[in-house]
């Protein structure tokens, strides 16, 4: 059997994850999974029918006939939903928190990590997540908890929201960011967590070519 690279990256919002995530794919040429858009569009599913994102019953109504695909088009991931492409969707700032509140439902993890490790099975790959190197993938040959301060995280959301055209008040903004954080490391079933063997990278002070050099350096 051919041995495969498995990758964990965790880390909280806007720690710049999803960027290295994606430089990493790259260079090393291995598939990315970005496992946060999984969550969104479950969120989004929710949004839609009107369910409230933290009752698990309604919440259970839904997610094991959930029509959720993964795609590669063009070397991206691109996310679909009832053979809708949410890609963007997903991104608009009101589904980031109902993303936080349905991925603290355990039948949420559950279904979600099952399709995870289904993906990540048989293909060198790296995952960005919170749960990747605690949980999903706890045997992969990397893992890193990627972070930087609150600021320079809302900073960098702010920027990318705005390039986007969204309008967005930095103030609200960071207060959403710390709000996801509390919920993200603070629910009962694979809170977002540093694996013990992760390797912390504190981002506030780099720039990402200084922390893909850093990551590259450890897996070289
Ligand atoms: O990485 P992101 O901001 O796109 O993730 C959206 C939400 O999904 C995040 O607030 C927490 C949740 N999430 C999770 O619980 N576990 C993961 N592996 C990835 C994301």
């Amino acid at each position: 059997m051919i041995k495969t690279l498995k990758i964990a990256l965790d880390g909280p919002s806007g720690s710049g994850k999803s960027t290295i995530a994606k430089r990493l794919s790259k260079e090393l040429d291995i598939l990315y999974l970005d496992t946060g858009a999984m969550y969104r569009a479950t969120a989004l599913k929710a949004l839609k029918l009107n369910v409230d994102t933290l009752d698990e019953t309604g919440v259970l109504g839904f997610i094991n006939d959930l029509d959720l695909n993964i795609k590669y088009e063009n070397g991206s991931q691109q996310t679909y939903l009832d053979g809708e492409n949410v890609s963007e969707k997903i991104r608009e700032p009101q589904v980031s928190m109902a993303a936080s509140n349905i991925s603290s439902l355990k039948c949420v993890r559950l279904k979600m990590v099952e399709m995870q490790r289904k993906i990540a099975e048989s293909v060198s790959c790296v995952l960005d997540g919170r749960d990747i190197g605690s949980f999903v993938l706890p045997n992969a040959d990397f893992k890193f908890y990627i972070t930087a301060s609150v600021d320079v995280r809302a900073e960098r959301r702010f920027k990318e929201l705005k390039e986007k055209g969204f309008n967005v008040d930095f103030n609200s903004l960071k207060k959403e960011i710390e709000e996801r954080d509390y919920n993200d490391s603070h629910r009962e079933f694979a809170p977002l967590v540093k694996a013990k063997d992760a390797i912390l990278i504190d981002t506030s002070n780099m720039n990402i070519e200084q922390v893909v050099a850093c990551v590259m350096s450890h897996i070289k």
